[in-house]
C-alpha cells in the first residue's frame, strides 16, 4: 500500500496548513470555546520545546492538573470533551494568536509562549516530517528548507506565528520563553514560570524538577512508556518516541549550507524588521 499523499494529510484553514487530525469542523467551532479563568495555555510553533515545557509545568503542579491534547487536535467532539474536564486545565496549542478562541483573551487566561531559533526549529521539523507518517513525505533537506521558508508546512509560517504572538508579549497574562534560555539555565526559567503561575515551591524542588526534565531523563522515560494516543501535547503525532531526537542548540549548522544560511538570514531580517527579537 502506498503512503498517503499531501492531499490526504493536509488541509488549509484560514490560509494555514493543518493536518487532517485537526478537523475543519473543530477549527470552525473554536471561536465558541468556553475558556475558564484558570486555564493555562502552552503555546508554540511545532518543534520549539513544547513537550519539555509541558513536562516542567505538570511537575510543578504535581498532578493537580490535567494536561490536555492540543485544543485544535481532534474532531468536533473535542470541545465537549474539554468542557467535561475538571479544572485546572493545561491546554497546549500551536495556533497563531489570531486563531486563538477569543474567550482565552477575554478572560485573560495565562499563556506561555515558547519559541526557538527558527533555524533549529526548521531542522527539527525536517526530521519530524521524515519520521512521522501523519505528515507528507519530504525527500531532501533542500526541499524542506524551501517549504519552511515559504510557510508551506503544518502551522504555516514560523515568522507569522512568532510575530502574531510577539505583538502581545507585554500583556501581563503572557509569558515569553526561549528554548535556548531553558538550555542555558533551566532553574532560572523554571523559577520565572513559578512566579508567573503563582506556584509556591522551594529551590530544592526546582532543582529536582530540572533534573527530572533533562533531555536524557525525558527520553528514557518516554521509551519506557506505552504511547497512549490520548496523551499527546503535539497535534502532529501521539507517538512520543518521535519527539526526543537530539535536544541541542545549533544543530542547524550540520544542515544549512552557507548559501541557505545567507538566504535564511535575508528573509529573517526582512520579515522580522519590526520584531524585537
Ligand atoms: P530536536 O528535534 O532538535 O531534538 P516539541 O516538543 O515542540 O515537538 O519540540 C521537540 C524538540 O524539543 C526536539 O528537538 C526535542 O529533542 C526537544 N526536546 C524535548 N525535550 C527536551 C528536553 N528535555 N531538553 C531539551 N530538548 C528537548
Amino acid at each position: 500500500m502506498s503512503s498517503p499523499g499531501k492531499a490526504e494529510l493536509i488541509h488549509v484553514f484560514k490560509g494555514i496548513p493543518f493536518t487532517t487530525r485537526s478537523s475543519p469542523e473543530l477549527l470552525k467551532s473554536l471561536d465558541n470555546f468556553d475558556a475558564r479563568e484558570d486555564d493555562v495555555l502552552l503555546v508554540s510553533y511545532p518543534k520549539s520545546g513544547t513537550h519539555w515545557l509541558a513536562g516542567v509545568i505538570t511537575k510543578l503542579y504535581n498532578s493537580q492538573v490535567t494536561l490536555t491534547s492540543p485544543i485544535e487536535f481532534g474532531d468536533i467532539s473535542k470541545l465537549e470533551e474539554l468542557n467535561k474536564l475538571s479544572s485546572k486545565r493545561i491546554i497546549p496549542t500551536h495556533l497563531d494568536y489570531n486563531m486563538l478562541p477569543p474567550n482565552f483573551k477575554k478572560k485573560k487566561c495565562k499563556m506561555i509562549y515558547i519559541s526557538r531559533n527558527p533555524k533549529d526549529t526548521a531542522v527539527s521539523m525536517y526530521h519530524y516530517y521524515r519520521d512521522n507518517p501523519n505528515l507528507p513525505t519530504v525527500d531532501t533537506w533542500t526541499a524542506f528548507f524551501d517549504l519552511f521558508l515559504r510557510g508551506d508546512v503544518v502551522c504555516g509560517s514560523w515568522f507569522d506565528h512568532f510575530l502574531s504572538w510577539e505583538e502581545h508579549k507585554s500583556e501581563t497574562n503572557i509569558l515569553f520563553l526561549f528554548y535556548e534560555d531553558m538550555k542555558k539555565d533551566l532553574p532560572k526559567i523554571v523559577k520565572d514560570i513559578t512566579v508567573f503561575l503563582n506556584i509556591n515551591i522551594s529551590d530544592h524542588e526546582i532543582q529536582d524538577i530540572c533534573k527530572k526534565s533533562s533531555f536524557s531523563e525525558m527520553k528514557t522515560n518516554t521509551e519506557k512508556e506505552n504511547s497512549d494516543p490520548n496523551h499527546t501535547v503535539c497535534a502532529l503525532t501521539s507517538n512520543r518516541k518521535l519527539i526526543f531526537r537530539k535536544g541541542t542548540v545549533g544543530d542547524w549548522k550540520n544542515h544549512f549550507t552557507p548559501k541557505q544560511n545567507l538566504r535564511f538570514e535575508e528573509i529573517f531580517n526582512e520579515k522580522m524588521k519590526l520584531s524585537n527579537m
